[in-house]
């Protein structure tokens, strides 16, 4: 049985961006270009035999996806594609390893490609005993595509790939000749590529080693090189330019949703609502419009989540409601929970079930018991909250000193009146009470009443002597 290694092409500048970062390190679907293409290159191949070739921003592109444990070639200069392989080349020279009988070439830019068509590409490999098989697809529009030219119509073999560059004007003015593309994904049999990649030259109008030369020099050793058309155009398109890559997002959100609601989520307006892939939701879950659900991210069921809410990283239960505008970032909440309108959960909070945190409260490294609830104006952090709680409209946990961060913790039924500050650290035992508007510094035990403030004073007809004394010099002022 013939063997597969997998080459993943990263290395390149990508100019057409106009951007600071590596245009590999780009998201799609709430996920880099290249994750993307690494999770579809592992599903064919084990992490030692993923070779990503890394150049422009090495650096960042290694500590980006390193946690995968696929190897990386350096090519510390970017002289094309066909350069990127002699690279791969050199690498399995010096280090002495054998290459596998076959490398299948992963472009790091096009990030819809699927598995399934992987295994396609590598059995017509196999079948037809080729030196190099095509991934081709015939897009609406070819432009800025390699065009890949067949011997004959019908035929799979194919004589060469002219790049957009290379183009005669007889092909430019019309389109129609050659409508088949290169995808940038091939496999080659390793000894034929090897042997080929020295003969290419770069004396085109871009100056770069053409990976895609390879194709007309092996026909000319009459080897076998044939294509094969992937099922759907979008998972071979590039993503070169900030608008291919909103087009790819778009198109992978829409599977993505389409999905969801396969499994019994509604979606209002899909094409408003942002799912990364990652995301799990129940069934008899709505989503309403200009929602985002996103990263590791798992709803349960029955839930609906109002508009314009962003959920990332969060756990939430069954049958909770997330009023508008709420934001979550890795937070827990149970079942059957209430949030918002306007609440932030911000990371390590952990709402208990039938929780409520309403209007405009916000929680950080926060346990709010069962049942407990927080339904106005309040700053929660870094307390533990237990069941049954009433913290009343305004309530804030003073938990940081200007150095130091510290806990408040809160026993089961306590009840905080409005407008109080705890100041942390502190602790209310179960059943206490805490007067309204009390700045408390003092634990209190349990069952106890906790007044910090200072004691009204009420003057008789004060308010009726000012009133009349203001009228009075009004008058004299008129005169
Ligand atoms: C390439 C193909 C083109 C095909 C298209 C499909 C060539 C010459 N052309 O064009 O036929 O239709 O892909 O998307 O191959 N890279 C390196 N090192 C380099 C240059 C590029 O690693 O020196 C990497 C890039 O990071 C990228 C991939 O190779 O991930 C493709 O390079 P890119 O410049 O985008 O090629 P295209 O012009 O799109
Ligand atoms: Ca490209």
């Amino acid at each position: 049985m013939s063997t597969l290694g997998i080459v993943i092409m990263a290395g390149g500048r990508g100019t057409r961006l106009k951007s600071a970062r590596p245009k590999v390190l780009h998201t799609v679907g709430g996920k880099l270009l290249l994750q993307h293409v690494i999770d579809a290159a592992l599903t064919l191949a084990a992490p030692a035999d993923i070779h990503v070739v890394i150049g422009h921003q090495a650096d960042l592109v290694r500590e980006a996806v390193g946690s995968t444990g696929v190897h990386f070639v350096d090519q510390p200069e970017q002289l094309g594609t066909g350069h990127a392989l002699q690279m791969v080349k050199a690498a399995f020279l010096a280090s002495g390893i054998t290459p596998p009988d076959n490398l299948m070439v992963l472009s790091g830019d096009v990030p819809l490609i699927r598995p399934e068509t992987l295994v396609t590409l590598w059995t017509t490999h196999q079948r037809e005993g080729a030196s190099m098989t095509i991934l081709t697809a015939i897009p609406p529009s070819p432009q800025g595509y390699g065009r890949v030219l067949r011997q004959a119509s019908a035929s799979p073999r194919v004589s060469a790939i002219i790049e957009q560059k290379s183009l005669s004007a007889e092909q430019l003015a019309h389109p129609e000749l050659i409508q088949e593309i290169n995808s940038g994904i091939y496999v080659f049999h390793s000894t034929a590529l090897f042997h080929c990649l020295g003969e290419l030259k770069n004396d085109n109008s871009a100056g770069e080693f053409y990976l895609t030369d390879v194709a007309a020099l092996l026909v000319k050793e009459g080897d076998p090189v044939v294509a094969v058309a992937a099922d759907s155009v979008n998972e071979v398109l590039g993503a070169n330019t900030i608008s291919e890559m909103m087009h790819l997002d778009a198109a992978m959100r829409a599977t993505t949703a389409q999905h969801h609601m396969a499994n019994g989520v509604t979606i209002f307006r899909p094409d408003t609502v942002i799912i990364d892939s990652a995301v799990s939701i129940g069934p008899d879950t709505i989503l309403e419009p200009f929602t985002q659900i996103l990263g590791n991210t798992s709803i349960g069921k029955g839930c609906r989540i109002r508009s314009y809410s962003v959920i990332q990283d969060s756990t939430l239960g069954d049958n909770v409601l997330v009023r508008n505008g709420c934001i979550l970032d890795n937070a827990k909440v149970g079942d059957g929970a209430l949030l918002g309108p306007y609440a932030h959960l911000r990371p390590e909070s952990r709402i208990g079930e039938n929780a409520h945190v309403g209007n405009f409260v916000e929680t950080k490294k926060t346990i709010l018991g069962d049942g407990s609830k927080a339904n106005h104006l309040s700053y929660l952090g870094d307390a533990v909250i237990g069941k049954g709680v009433n913290i009343g409209a305004g309530v804030i946990t003073c938990n940081y000193d200007g150095v130091n961060k510290t806990v408040t913790t809160i026993g089961d039924n306590v009840f905080v009146g409005s407008n109080s500050t705890l100041v942390a650290p502190i602790t209310l035992d179960d059943g206490s009470y805490v007067a309204a508007s009390s700045c408390i510094t003092e634990d209190l035990p349990a069952g106890a009443l906790g007044i910090g403030r200072s004691r009204q004073t009420t003057k008789e007809g004060w308010a009726t002597r000012r009133r009349a004394g203001l009228a009075a010099s009004r008058s004299y002022e008129n005169l």
